[in-house]
């Protein structure tokens, strides 16, 4: 049989922007399909926490979310993107409302009830609409309800894709996407999906370092099939560390959220003084870029393992109302955060860089769009604004659906794709090969394409990556996939893309940072690292 099935749309992921953009077609289409790698939940907006940027105080305005936004982004972000962004915050939120998602609300000085808004960092006003300290929990959880609530939507977890289907377009000048070839890992078996659009929405690339924020799933796939598939990819050399991971033995990626420092967290060395008015005048709540170079600044200089997040000084019922979550995962580890400091550490955390698409989210392949942190829309420039990230999500997800809602009626199913030929490959015999490799990229890459980098360190890195690469294609070729495999493979295509696009930038702006060239270039404008197939 040589489908699965004919879907109208086919949506790579399951986070806040998959469920966001499948909800919004599927009145609309005959069938929708979302597939998950892992369980559904098994994304980065599940584990989202401080919330989403929009503008609902009445002292903030829609200009000062941009300029917030385009400062962080340190001269690289596209300002019509920012716009179109920003001016859906508040609409962004009402429909999530509508959805069943439940923010955290204060009464107001009238008496009435109004959303209570957080203060990250880069934001000059409170403008963080949340759900406690949970706020992707409460996101995903309503759009998987929804989504398994419509008959047009078939939720598929445990089905990773391997490979994008195209075909010759235009006369064999271009490309369109047809379908996927999809592990289902259930099954063991590689499965054929067709489908008249393909939309990935696998989120970003962050594990490609070895302390990372992110669950297992964010390890690059979507920009991987992307650029396998012969779409452009900008901007990769901007990898986001989050400052405040918890460091503990056994926690490796649990983070503790910026919200903390937005209600006075304070950072300080072991000897209890604070240190970030060193380096910026807003202290605390410095676009991130800045706090993470800090606390690794201070790190290697006193040869310290963590730096410390103090909120004792609040009260308890304000911590425990206020970051609940928080404060029962930290007390799991015997640190209790109304007593003591918490012992925090950078992490990866967010891809600023991805496929590159336009302001509808199309890609460079017909009929193939890219939604949410697996793309590069030019909102996030050099270094993304806190809470800046799920309203992309949703406000491309809407943008997306009205594109392929216009364009459906005129896309034809494809019905001559091959079936996937493992006539050649066997089980492996050998599959420490993988488990050693994907533990070997992620070490050198935390050490040599981290916070600071350098040429040398670059050079070392991508001698690594090529080394690496050629392994894992032998492998590839030789044995039947397995989900740790094709994670492996993709892995290894994202971590030449940052080291390419890093060796391109000479010079140090938003979280690209190198010794070599410690300054921002302003002999000329401000370029994006564009890499093309
Ligand atoms: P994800 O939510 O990561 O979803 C990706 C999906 O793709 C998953 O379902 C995965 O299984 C699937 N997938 C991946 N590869 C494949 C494949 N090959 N085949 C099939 N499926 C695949 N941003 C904010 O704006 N505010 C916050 O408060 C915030 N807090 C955060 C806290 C944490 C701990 C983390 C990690 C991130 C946080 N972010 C926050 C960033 C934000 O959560 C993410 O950028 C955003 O959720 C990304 O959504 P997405 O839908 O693009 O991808
Ligand atoms: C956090 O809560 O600190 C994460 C916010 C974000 O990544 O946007």
């Amino acid at each position: 049989m040589p489908y699965l099935k004919n879907y109208d749309v086919l949506i790579i992921g399951s986070g806040g922007a998959g469920l966001s953009l499948a909800l919004k077609l599927a009145d609309n289409t005959s069938s929708v399909a979302v597939l998950s790698k892992f369980a559904l939940t098994s994304s980065s907006t599940y584990y989202a926490q401080g919330g989403i940027s929009a503008v609902f105080d009445a002292d903030d305005s829609i200009e000062s979310h941009i300029e917030d936004t385009l400062d962080a982004g340190a001269g690289l972000c596209d300002p019509e993107i920012v716009r179109i962004t920003v001016a859906q915050g508040k609409s962004s939120i009402e429909w999530l409302r509508d959805q069943g998602v439940i923010f955290t609300e204060e009464q107001s000085r009238s008496g009435e009830s109004q959303l209570h808004l957080n203060r990250e960092g880069g934001h000059s006003h409170r403008r963080v609409v949340h759900s406690a300290d949970a706020t992707g929990k409460a996101v995903s959880l309503s759009l998987i309800e929804r989504a398994k609530e419509h008959s047009k939507i078939e939720l598929l977890e445990n089905h990773s894709v391997v490979e994008l289907i195209t075909i010759p377009s235009d006369g064999g000048v271009s490309k369109q996407v047809v379908g996927a070839y999809v592990l289902d890992s259930t099954a063991n078996k590689v499965k054929t999906i067709a489908a008249r659009i393909v939309v990935l929405a696998t989120g970003g690339a962050n594990m490609a370092y070895i302390y990372s924020t992110n669950p297992h799933s964010s390890t690059g796939d979507g920009i991987a099939l992307a650029w396998r598939a012969g779409c452009r990819v900008s901007n990769m050399e901007f990898m986001q560390f989050h400052p405040t991971c918890l460091y503990h033995p056994e926690a490796r990626t649990f983070l503790i959220s910026e919200a903390l420092r937005g209600e006075g967290g304070r950072l300080i060395l072991p000897d209890g003084s604070s240190f970030m008015q060193n380096f910026d005048s807003r202290g605390e709540l410095a676009p991130r870029d800045i706090v993470a170079r800090a606390i690794d600044h201070e790190m290697k200089k006193r040869g310290i393992e963590c730096v410390y997040l103090d909120i004792s000084h609040k009260s308890k019922r304000f911590i425990r109302e206020h970051f609940p979550t928080i404060y029962q995962q930290c007390l799991e580890y015997d640190i209790d955060i109304t007593e003591q400091p918490i012992p925090v550490v950078p992490a990866a955390h967010y891809t600023c860089g991805g496929v590159l698409t336009d302001s509808y989210a199309r890609t460079d392949i017909k009929n193939l769009y890219a939604v949410g942190e697996v793309a590069c829309t030019g909102l996030h420039g050099a270094n993304r604004m806190a809470s800046n990230s799920l309203l992309e999500c949703l406000v491309f997800a809407d943008r997306a659906s009205e594109d392929i809602l216009q364009k459906l009626p005129d896309i034809h199913s494809y019905f001559e794709i091959k079936d996937w030929d493992e006539s050649k490959v066997s089980d492996s015999d050998e599959e420490v090969v993988v488990s050693h490799n994907w533990n070997e990229l992620r070490h050198f890459m935390w050490d040599y394409v981290g916070i600071v980098r350098t040429d040398k360190r670059l050079s070392r890195a991508m001698n690594r990556v090529q080394l690496l690469k050629k392994e894992i294609t032998e492998y590839y070729g030789n044995f039947r996939v397995t989900s740790d495999l094709l994670e492996l493979r993709n892995l290894v295509i994202v971590a030449e893309l940052i080291v390419r696009c890093a060796q391109q930038r000479k010079e140090s702006r938003g979280l690209h940072y190198t010794l070599d060239y410690p300054e921002i270039d302003s002999s000329k404008s401000p370029q994006n690292t564009v890499l093309t197939p």
